[in-house]
């Protein structure tokens, strides 16, 4: 995994507008505006990051005073997160009980994850700042290897904060969207780490000996991330099994996901909108009423977790 720890001043006031991407993004430590070499280079460095172990974090990428405002928007808006409490497994399917006993399909863990929607985070705020970027939806669209990206046209999904209050936890399992881009804006006082295994399955081979052993304790194919406030993470989740650990202590762990389509003016359906935030809007109901949401037509987005 690519991580940069590079520890270029970043004491430098910004020198542009207070609208640019600068104001928000550490420019000097992380060049991910304009096409130069430094870019190019980057952006080969997270490429090559991402097909070797599906995660990149670039540390630091959020300013220092950006980053305050982000968390203390954070927290003024946890307070409208939608909890969801269920026992999954780590495909979020059915059991079946014709598999053996511990096969990872029968292995059912708890799960408990709020999410603040989009509709909840007004226009003037920093992490739309960030979200709105130009700069930053290009940089993810090269280093993901996606022509283009388009904001995610979901009123709720675009933009969330996913809120792990203290004694809850994520557990493990496999993401069905193409990529997740977060920032994480709050750490837990203790626990709430990210944990995951590179490649632990791939397109022709499940592996489920592998799998079943993490889920029985096996630590060896694990990677701990220490993820810092600020750190722009990229995560291909859909064939690295991971998980975010016990939130310890009193303070809650705080994530703005960044969602990003590959497809203009894709929205989720009713189901997935309310199990996510509790809610629907018109919008969702037209999606699904005329066949156009992501559950109708089969795809899905680096979205917001589920
Ligand atoms: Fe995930």
């Amino acid at each position: 995994m690519l991580r940069t720890t590079d520890t270029t001043d970043s004491t430098t006031e910004p020198t542009t507008d207070a609208e640019n991407t600068g104001a928000v993004i550490d420019l000097d430590r992380h060049p991910i505006a304009g096409d130069d070499a430094a870019r190019r280079e980057l952006v080969a460095r997270c490429r090559t990051s991402l097909a070797d172990d599906g995660c990149v974090v670039l540390d630091g990428f959020v300013r220092a005073d950006a980053l305050a405002r982000m968390a203390d928007e954070g927290r003024q808006v946890a307070g409208d997160a939608h909890f969801n409490e269920t026992i999954t497994n780590c495909y979020s399917s059915d059991d079946d009980p014709t598999l053996s006993a511990d096969h990872p399909r029968r292995i059912f863990m708890e799960r408990t994850n709020g999410f603040v929607a989009a509709d909840r985070l007004s226009s003037d705020l920093t992490v739309r700042r960030l979200y709105h970027d130009d700069a930053l939806r290009r940089f993810v669209a090269d280093c993901t290897g996606a022509n283009v990206l388009h904001e995610y046209g979901d009123p709720f999904g675009h933009l969330v904060f996913n809120v792990v209050r203290p004694g809850c936890q994520h557990p493990w399992h496999f993401d069905n969207n193409d990529f997740v881009v977060t920032v994480l804006t709050q750490r837990a006082e203790a626990g709430g780490v990210f944990e995951y295994c590179p490649g632990i399955r791939s397109r022709d081979e499940e592996n489920t000996d592998a799998i079943g052993a993490v889920l029985a304790g096996d630590r060896s194919p694990i990677r701990e991330l220490d993820l810092q406030p600020g750190s722009l993470q990229i995560f291909l989740g859909r064939d690295s099994l991971h998980r975010v650990t016990r939130v310890e202590g009193d303070r809650e762990r705080h994530v703005l996901i960044l969602g990003y389509s590959r497809e203009p003016d894709q929205i989720a359906g009713v189901d997935r909108t309310r199990r996510l935030f509790g809610r629907v809007s018109d919008a969702h109901r037209r999606a699904d009423a005329n066949g156009h949401s992501l559950e109708a037509v089969g795809t899905s987005t680096g979205g917001e977790r589920s």
